[in-house]
């Protein structure tokens, strides 16, 4: 069995540490690609009774999702085609966010009423209103009488380096967009810009919202700081075989990892087909009964090996392997080791994997 254990009391824990953190600045949960893998249908409402004041997501499919699955906060998404229909997520009272001027038009085609957020460019150079079209959307929107501006939102570029100088330079370029609206007569009340990193290291950034997603499924934003939060999710599966190897002998295709000296292989049913990149080959080491061995040879399509050694501790078919999360190496721990981001760790299992929650109870 290939599960992800998502633990629910880590993240109402983590939602809490947030929102004291942040006193009246309201928090807004992002749960776009199924709640970063831990599952938006089971996450959202343990956010909403430890004190999400709102969700964020990319897609308006995934708002209207989360619409159906029961929320009534506010769901705010930014990511659409302006030849998207709005239809349907007008319908389901979604925040839509506006980042740019072709968007600003289709919006007011619509001549639905809809309330937004103006996503202006400060830097981040991806998606949001050009500072030369600043001044039309707000316009535009300003005399859309449908549609109602609730505020200004950006993205930091490098808010996981608090000490660089461009999330000044971001910060700064934010605050002109706000006066420039505000001198255009939009009232702008709920601004946001502030990401997990921005929001635990930067509070000249918290506007009156902010938008937090990694920090509430746990894991720390900015390399070697610890904000006392609890990682929420694990992903393990139960040994298939274990089984010994000569001296000399390679394991998986292209017998790429040969034993230097006779001992036991284990088994994991967890490949490539279930979100674990063959390029981490090498660079992760599973957690069995509390102690770390590394994965040695190709990662397969369904499967991976783990080099025990001479089995000191009696390792045996059936029990539980870590790939990582509790009992294993760190989302983050991994990350590191096969270059990539605590972010991306998060969203790989998928193929045969199954969700399992624990605790939540006492917000049910
Ligand atoms: C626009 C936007 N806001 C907020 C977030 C949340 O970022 P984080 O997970 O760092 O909190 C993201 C995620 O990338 C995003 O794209």
């Amino acid at each position: 069995m290939l599960q992800t254990r998502i633990d629910l009391d880590a993240i109402a824990h983590n939602v809490r540490v947030l929102k004291e953190k942040l006193g009246p600045v309201k928090l807004m949960c992002i749960l776009k690609a199924d709640a970063y893998g831990h599952g938006m249908e089971r996450v959202a409402p343990v956010m909403e009774k430890a004190g999400a004041d709102a969700f964020g997501v990319a897609t308006l499919a995934e708002a209207v999702a989360l619409r159906k699955h029961g929320s009534d906060l506010p769901i705010t998404a930014w990511l659409w085609d302006a030849r998207e229909d709005l239809t349907e997520a007008l319908a389901s009272r979604i925040c839509i966010g506006v980042p740019s001027l072709e968007h600003a038009k289709a919006l007011i085609n619509t001549e639905v009423p809809a309330r937004v957020y103006i996503k202006v460019e400060t830097g981040m150079h991806r998606s949001g209103v050009d500072e030369k079209d600043w001044g039309q959307v707000f316009e535009l929107l300003r005399d859309a009488a449908q549609i109602e501006v609730l505020g200004l939102m950006s993205h930091f570029a490098c808010a996981d380096e608090p000490d660089t100088p461009y999330n000044d330079v971001q910060e700064i370029n934010f605050r002109r967009a706000l006066v420039q609206a505000r001198e255009a007569g939009l009232e702008c009340p709920l601004n946001h810009l502030a990401n997990s990193p921005a929001t635990l290291t930067r509070p000249s950034a918290h506007f009156e919202q902010v938008r937090v997603g990694l920090a509430c499924y746990g894991l720390e934003p900015v390399p070697g700081v610890d904000h006392g939060l609890r990682p929420a999710m694990t992903w393990a599966a139960n040994l298939v075989n274990v089984k010994p190897i000569e001296a000399g002998q390679g394991t998986c295709y292209g017998l790429t990892w040969k034993a230097k000296q006779s001992g036991f292989l284990a088994t994991v049913p967890c490949g490539y087909a279930d979100g674990l990149p063959r390029a981490f080959q090498g660079k992760l080491q599973v957690g069995i009964g509390g102690k770390l061995y590394p994965q040695v040879g190709r990662v397969c399509m369904d499967q991976i090996v783990v080099d025990l050694g001479d089995n000191p501790f009696e390792v045996a078919q059936g029990d539980e392997a870590i790939i990582f999360g509790t009992g294993g190496m760190s989302a983050t721990e991994l990350a590191d080791a096969a270059d990539t981001i605590n972010y991306e760790v998060l969203c790989l299992p998928t193929g045969r994997t199954v969700r399992a929650y624990e605790g939540g109870l006492d917000l049910a």
